[in-house]
C-alpha cells in the first residue's frame, strides 16, 4: 500500500500518487457535500443526513490519514524554511479553514444523528445556521486545498513528498 502511495501521481504534475488521490477524493467529497445540500433543499432530509454524514466521515479520514503528518513536518516544524513564503501561508490558511470545518462539521453530524456524546450545554437546535457555516468552511478548505496542491506540486520544482 505504502509503495503505491509513493509512486508518481496520475495527474501529470510533480505530485506522488498519495497527493493526487487526496486531491481527487477531496473534490469528490466536496461534490458529495454539495449534492447533500441539494437533497435538503428538495426536502429529502433522511437522504441528506446520510449523505452529509458519509462526506464528513470521508473528509475526516483524508485529513487524519494524509494531511496531518505533512502539515506537522513541512509547515509546523519548518515554518518559513527554504520554500517560498506563499507555500507556508496558503497551507496554513488551508489548515485553519479545514480544521474549523472539520470540528464544526463533525459536531453537526453528531448532533444530527442524535449521538449522546455531546454535553447538554453544547447542544444546539439552530441546525440551518451551523450547517451553512460548516458547508461554507468545507468549500473554502477545498478551494484552498486546490491552491495548496498547485503551490506544492506545480509551482515548486522539488516539492516535499511524504
Ligand atoms: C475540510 C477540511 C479539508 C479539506 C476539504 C482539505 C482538502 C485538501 C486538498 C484538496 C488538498 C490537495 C491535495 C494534496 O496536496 O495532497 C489538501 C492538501 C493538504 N492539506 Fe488539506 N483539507 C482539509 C483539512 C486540512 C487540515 C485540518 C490540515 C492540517 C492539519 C490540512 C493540511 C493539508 C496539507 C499539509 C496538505 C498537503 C499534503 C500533501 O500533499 O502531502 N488539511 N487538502
Amino acid at each position: 500500500m505504502n509503495q503505491i502511495l509513493h509512486q508518481p501521481g496520475f495527474l501529470g504534475t510533480n505530485a506522488n500518487f498519495a497527493a493526487d488521490m487526496t486531491l481527487t477524493l477531496s473534490v469528490m467529497v466536496a461534490i458529495l457535500f454539495t449534492g447533500g445540500v441539494g437533497l435538503a433543499v428538495k426536502g429529502y432530509y433522511q437522504a441528506h443526513r446520510w449523505t452529509q454524514t458519509t462526506a464528513a466521515a470521508l473528509n475526516a479520514i483524508l485529513i487524519l490519514w494524509l494531511m496531518i503528518l505533512p502539515f506537522r513536518d513541512f509547515i509546523i516544524k519548518d515554518f518559513m524554511g527554504p520554500r517560498p513564503a506563499i507555500f507556508y501561508y496558503v497551507t496554513s490558511a488551508h489548515a485553519v479553514a479545514g480544521f474549523c470545518g472539520l470540528i464544526l462539521g463533525l459536531f453537526v453530524v453528531l448532533r444530527a444523528n442524535n449521538f449522546i456524546l455531546i454535553p447538554k450545554a453544547l447542544r444546539f437546535n439552530n441546525y440551518k445556521l451551523f450547517m451553512r457555516i460548516s458547508y461554507a468552511l468545507y468549500m473554502l478548505a477545498t478551494l484552498l486545498g486546490i491552491w495548496v496542491y498547485l503551490t506544492w506540486f506545480v509551482s515548486i520544482p522539488n516539492p516535499p513528498t511524504f
